[in-house]
């Protein structure tokens, strides 16, 4: 089998292609021929050293996989061979052509799904989902949301709109269009100071009632945007940023009434199972669409440079 390794942690260069032996399955477990690793952000942070549930190198990277049961072990019930089966990795492992996953936590999708599109709605998909739940965004809300062109950034868009939110999506200026299309209402370019103003101003000074917010460090230009009584829920960081609330934050909470709170999938994963099934009936009646980049696994490294340097849109791919 191929698989991919971080020799150490550090750039893309150090995530490079290798070859070893294809395992059995355990009892209870499947072996799984990969057709589709997807790539996540939190790849690049894991990379870099600074991802708590991978704490040493070296290290195979991949949170999420989507392909074919190739072998069953003993003991488990309900999969056969050539079953289309998608998996999350929460420690890696995901960058490979063939991996062991339990089949306990094995997840079934359509066989008529590109796998590609399944991988697209597993980590991504299930914290878009999940975020608006916490957020409780609904219909006539003004919500605002950070890399709306990205991975969770492009769902978030489609699934807020589904709600019935008006929605403004921040993007560098070259993805503007691209939020567009996935039928935000807004697209704005947040890389030049002056964006806030111009989110204000298409709020008619109202503010937004929800900010779904990937990058942890937008809080003096957010302030002023949240309306009174708004939901801020902060899903991310950028390069490792470890910025502490300003002092200052406690009058803005108290003066409007504001609910900070933040969000991680992996403790939300009693959730899944439902979040999962409406994400897979979204994608099968296409009100859902994931816009998917593909790299031969291969070229991993590039994909995390590319991905770094703001240049991706969507879902980014690597084909075993
Ligand atoms: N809490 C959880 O359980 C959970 C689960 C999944 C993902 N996440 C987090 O959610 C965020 C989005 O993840 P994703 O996989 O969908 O990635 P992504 O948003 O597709 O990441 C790439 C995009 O992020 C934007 N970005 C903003 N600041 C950046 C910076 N300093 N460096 C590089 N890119 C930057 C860029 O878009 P623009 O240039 O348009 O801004 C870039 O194209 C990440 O912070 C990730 O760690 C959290």
């Amino acid at each position: 089998m191929k698989y991919v390794e971080a020799s150490q942690f550090g750039g893309p260069d150090v995530l490079v292609l290798k070859e070893k032996d294809t395992p059995e399955p355990d009892e209870g477990m499947l072996l799984v021929e990969v057709e589709a690793a997807g790539v996540n952000y939190t790849d690049v942070v894991a990379r870099k050293g600074f991802y708590p549930a991978i704490p040493r190198a070296p290290f195979t990277p991949g949170l999420e996989i989507a392909g074919m049961v190739s072998k069953v072990g003993k003991g488990v019930d309900g999969f056969k061979t050539g079953d289309p089966v998608a998996a999350i990795l929460p420690a890696g492992g995901g960058y490979a052509s063939h991996v062991v996953v339990p089949a306990a936590t094995a997840i079934p999708f359509p066989k008529h799904l590109d796998p590609a599109i399944a991988a697209g709605v597993l980590v991504q998909g299930l914290t878009a989902y999940l975020v608006l739940d916490q957020a409780q965004v609904k219909s006539g809300d003004r919500v605002l949301i950070t890399s709306a062109a990205g991975g969770v950034g492009s769902l978030l868009v489609q699934l807020a709109k589904a709600r019935g939110a008006t929605v403004i999506g921040l993007a560098s200026q070259s993805k503007v269009d691209k939020v567009k299309g996935l039928g935000a209402d807004h697209a704005i370019a947040y890389g030049k100071p002056g964006w806030a103003a111009k989110v204000a101003e298409v709020t008619g000074s109202q503010g937004v009632q929800v900010f779904l917010d990937s990058s942890g460090d937008l809080a003096s230009e957010a302030f002023p945007l949240l309306s009174p009584f708004a939901r801020w829920v902060i899903y991310g960081t950028r390069e490792g940023q470890r910025n502490a609330l300003p002092a200052e934050a406690a009058l803005a909470f108290i003066g409007k009434n504001l609910f900070l709170s933040g969000f991680n999938l992996g403790t939300n994963l009693h959730l899944v199972p439902h979040a999962l099934q409406e994400l897979f009936k979204s994608l099968m009646d296409e009100s859902l669409k994931v816009q998917v980049s593909k790299y031969p696994l291969a070229d991993a490294g590039a994909a995390h440079r590319q991905l770094e340097e703001r240049k991706t849109a969507g879902k980014l791919i690597l084909v075993p």
